[in-house]
């Protein structure tokens, strides 16, 4: 190891500043505990910019392009409707991109902000663990080396007791479809393009290809996503899946099932695809196409590999997710991970909860995060949002349980709006009435869900919902008649 760097003890140090490292780095900071977080991420200008994947090149940006797009969509397709003329409707991509950008830019200065304000020490540059040397080791159990990022030279040693691992995930890359500038590209590339592609390939229509399918579809490409598994969305419950694939169908996303990308190649500046097309019936047959862009989006893996020194025996699992047990402590005592380096769930929401579990933990104080109900959004139009169990994970438990269900159809607002595809469903508990789950589809599902999931963590019956009075018009009347509908009372629909 280096010698004559700049060292310093902390308390606890956190290796990572997306959802799940800045927020642990906080909490940690605000029960008194001295904080170090080290992250590596740069911008475009070579600048630090915190907030991980989550605001850099995932959730945020992508939100930002969904929102422009949808009102590029509504200007040209539904104002006139409403009886609002517009003439020469223009479509400005480069100032849609820099609005994205600014957004990003405030929310990530926002963190160091916070930071700041919370008295975290920041370092940008690559974190690496090591076992500290033994003079360093009376007192503290690991030492972490923090490189910079361009000169690979460390310019720093942090000595702690209490290590966050929070380094998140990267895209998954295909070796039949190697990532090429301008062509081949994976999610973050896809939110940076400046010009609309004629024709747009999407590999993997999960939650990362239906949004940035649904942003470029909506700005004018025409959009094609090949999915390898036989299902759409097979984590969603039925009932919403099968509507979502025909509204999504019926906006003009050619989402084509049972597809599996063969090769690809880049010629005369088009990418063709060779797709290997499953029929059910155990025959298949080879497509070709060509696009403008193609766009990986099959997953994402931890990034696990560089963080943790040789000498330790941290456990991974086969994906190189890393193994925690209930207080997200690995197998190195200190030293614990959260977040999407550790699996499960790969959203920003459950880093955080876990963040703030793990500082909770780390101070003594006892904390907990119920696995069960953390709530999922994917966030389409209509957005499709859900929580608990589906019909088809309670038929496989083979619980006893009873549904409701309401079309956003029969509810006012959604009229009024009109914008009223989709539903909402409510599963509870067959002989008890406890919620096992709900199952939303309508224009503010990743709204609606919140309530649903306090619902569901006040163990409430449909009963308790049916009972509770919602505000008039509003989209959440149809998860009130939804619940009434389990108890085969629904007013707006025939039971
Ligand atoms: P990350 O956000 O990945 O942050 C990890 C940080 O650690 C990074 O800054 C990285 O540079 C740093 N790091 C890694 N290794 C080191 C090291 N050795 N030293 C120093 N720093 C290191 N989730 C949602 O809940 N809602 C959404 O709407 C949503 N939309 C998404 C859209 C897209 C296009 C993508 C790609 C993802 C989206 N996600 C969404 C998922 C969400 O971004 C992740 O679940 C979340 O960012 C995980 O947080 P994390 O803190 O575990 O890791
Ligand atoms: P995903 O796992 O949701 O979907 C990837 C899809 O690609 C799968 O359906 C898979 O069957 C398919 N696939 C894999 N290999 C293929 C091949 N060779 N050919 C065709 N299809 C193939 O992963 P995705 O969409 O990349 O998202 C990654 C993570 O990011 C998810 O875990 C998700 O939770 C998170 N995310 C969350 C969002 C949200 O909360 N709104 C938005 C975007 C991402």
């Amino acid at each position: 190891m280096p010698k004559n760097i700049n060292t310093s003890e902390f308390d606890v140090i956190v290796i990572g500043a997306g959802p799940g490292g800045y927020v642990a780095a906080i909490r940690c900071a605000q029960l008194g505990l001295k904080t170090a977080c080290v992250d590596e991420w740069l911008d475009h200008q070579q600048q630090s910019s915190l907030g991980g994947t989550c605001l850099n090149v995932g959730c945020i940006p992508s939100k930002a392009l969904l929102e422009s797009s949808h009102l590029f969509s509504q200007a040209n397709t539904e104002f006139s409707e409403h009886g609002i003329k517009l003439d020469n409707i223009g479509l400005d991509i480069v100032a849609m991109q820099a609005r994205k950008n600014r957004v990003v830019k405030e929310l990530t200065q926002g963190i160091s902000t916070l930071f700041k304000a919370n008295k975290v020490t920041l370092l940008n540059g690559r974190a690496k663990i090591h076992m500290c040397d033994e003079a360093d080791n009376n007192k503290h159990k690991h030492c972490v080396y923090v490189k910079n990022r361009k000169s690979r030279k460390c310019f720093a040693k942090l000595m702690t007791g209490n290590i966050i691992v929070a380094t998140g995930s990267s895209p998954i890359r295909l070796q039949q479809a190697p990532l090429i500038d301008g062509y081949i590209l994976d999610s973050a590339g896809a939110l940076e393009l400046t010009n609309v592609p004629k024709k747009l390939g999407i590999i993997g229509a999960g939650a990362i290809g239906l949004e940035l399918g649904s942003i470029w579809q909506r700005l004018g490409s025409k959009v094609v996503l090949y999915e390898a598994m036989h299902e759409f969305l097979p984590a969603v419950d039925k009932s919403v899946s099968r509507q979502a694939l025909k509204v999504l169908s019926k906006q003009g996303l050619d989402i084509r099932i049972g597809s599996r990308l063969v090769s690809t190649q880049v010629k005369n500046k088009k990418v063709t695809t060779i797709i290997e097309v499953h029929n059910g019936d155990g025959t298949s047959k080879k497509e070709t196409d060509s696009f403008d862009q193609l766009i990986v989006a099959v997953g994402r893996k931890p990034n696990s590999e560089r963080v943790l020194g040789e000498e330790f025996s941290v456990e991974t699992d086969e994906r190189g997710f890393i193994l925690v047990d209930e207080h997200y402590e690995t197998a190195v005592p200190g030293i614990y991970a959260i977040g999407d380096v550790i699996g499960g769930a790969m959203l920003a929401h459950k880093a955080s909860e876990q963040g703030v579990m793990v500082a909770s933990h780390i101070k003594g104080e006892s904390a907990g995060i119920n696995d069960g109900l953390i709530p999922s959004v994917i966030y389409t139009h209509p957005e499709i949002s859900w929580v608990g169990k589906s019909e088809q994970q309670c038929q496989a438990e083979r619980l006893n349980y009873k549904v409701g269900q309401f079309p956003l159809a029969a509810n006012g607002r959604a009229r009024a709006a009109g914008d009223s595809e989709g539903l909402i469903k409510i599963i509870s508990d067959a002989s008890t009435d406890q919620i096992l789950g709900v199952h939303v589809m309508a224009a503010q599902a990743s709204e609606i869900i919140a309530q649903a999931v306090i619902a569901m963590e006040m163990q409430a019956t449909s009963e308790d919902l049916a009972l509770t009075i919602f505000a008039h018009p509003t989209l959440s009347e149809a998860l009130h008649e939804a619940a009434l509908s389990v108890q085969g009372k629904a007013i707006h629909i025939k039971n």
